[in-house]
C-alpha cells in the first residue's frame, strides 16, 4: 500500500534507512532527504517539494510516497510533477528504491502498480522511466508494468547509457 509518510512513522523510517546503511548503500535513490533529518524535517520537506517549495537547483516539483506492509516501509516512489529536458533523457517521471533485505520479491513491481494510477490522477498520461541497462531488476519492473522501450542510448552530461521507456496512459 503506497501511503505518504507522517511524523508517526520515525522508528520505521530509521529502519529503512538502516537497511540501505547495512547493505553499503550510501546513496538511495528516489529518497532525497539528508539522512539524519528528524522525522518531523522530513516530512515538512516531502510536502513542501510537492508544492512547489523548497527546491534545489534544477528540481521540478515532487511527490513522495512510501510502499508500506505490516507497519514497516519497504520501498519509496519520487514522482517528479513534469520533465526537464535533463528529466526527459535521465530519470524520467518515476524514480523508486526498494530496501535492500525486501528485495526479489515483487516489491518494486507492485510499487510502480500503485504508483501508474496515482500519476494518472496527477493528469501525466504517458509516464516516462529510466534505467540503466545494467540494472535488470528496473527494468523487469518497468516492463512487467506495461513499458514500452524507447531508446537505448548515451545521455552525454552524465557519461552513462541509459534506456528510456513510456508506459501510456
Ligand atoms: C530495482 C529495484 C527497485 C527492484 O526492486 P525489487 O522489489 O527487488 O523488484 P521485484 O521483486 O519487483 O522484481 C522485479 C523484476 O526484476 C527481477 N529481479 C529482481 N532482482 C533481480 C536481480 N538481482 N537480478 C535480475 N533480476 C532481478 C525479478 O525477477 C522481477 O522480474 P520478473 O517479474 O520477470 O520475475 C531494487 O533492486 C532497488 O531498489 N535497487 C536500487 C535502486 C534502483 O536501482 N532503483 C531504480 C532506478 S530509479
Amino acid at each position: 500500500m503506497l501511503i505518504d509518510l507522517t511524523p508517526a512513522h520515525g522508528p520505521a523510517l530509521a529502519a529503512f534507512l538502516a537497511d540501505f546503511a547495512a547493505a553499503g548503500e550510501a546513496r538511495i535513490p528516489a529518497y532525497f532527504s539528508d539522512l539524519d533529518w528528524p522525522i518531523e524535517r522530513v516530512v515538512d520537506a516531502v510536502s513542501a517539494w510537492a508544492r512547489g517549495e523548497q527546491l534545489g537547483p534544477g528540481w521540478v516539483p515532487c511527490t513522495t510516497w512510501f510502499f508500506e506492509q505490516g507497519g514497516d516501509l519497504l520501498g519509496v516512489v519520487n514522482v517528479r510533477h513534469h520533465l526537464t529536458e535533463r528529466l526527459r533523457h535521465f530519470g524520467g517521471h518515476i524514480g523508486y528504491s526498494v530496501r535492500p533485505s525486501a528485495r526479489g520479491r515483487g516489491v518494486a513491481t507492485a510499487l510502480l502498480a500503485a504508483t501508474l494510477p496515482r500519476v494518472r490522477a496527477m493528469g501525466i498520461q504517458d509516464v516516462l522511466l529510466t534505467c540503466d541497462p545494467g540494472n535488470v531488476a528496473s527494468r523487469r519492473t518497468i516492463e512487467r508494468n506495461g513499458g514500452v522501450l524507447e531508446d537505448e542510448a548515451l545521455y552525454a552530461p552524465e557519461g552513462k547509457v541509459v534506456r528510456t521507456y513510456w508506459i501510456r496512459g
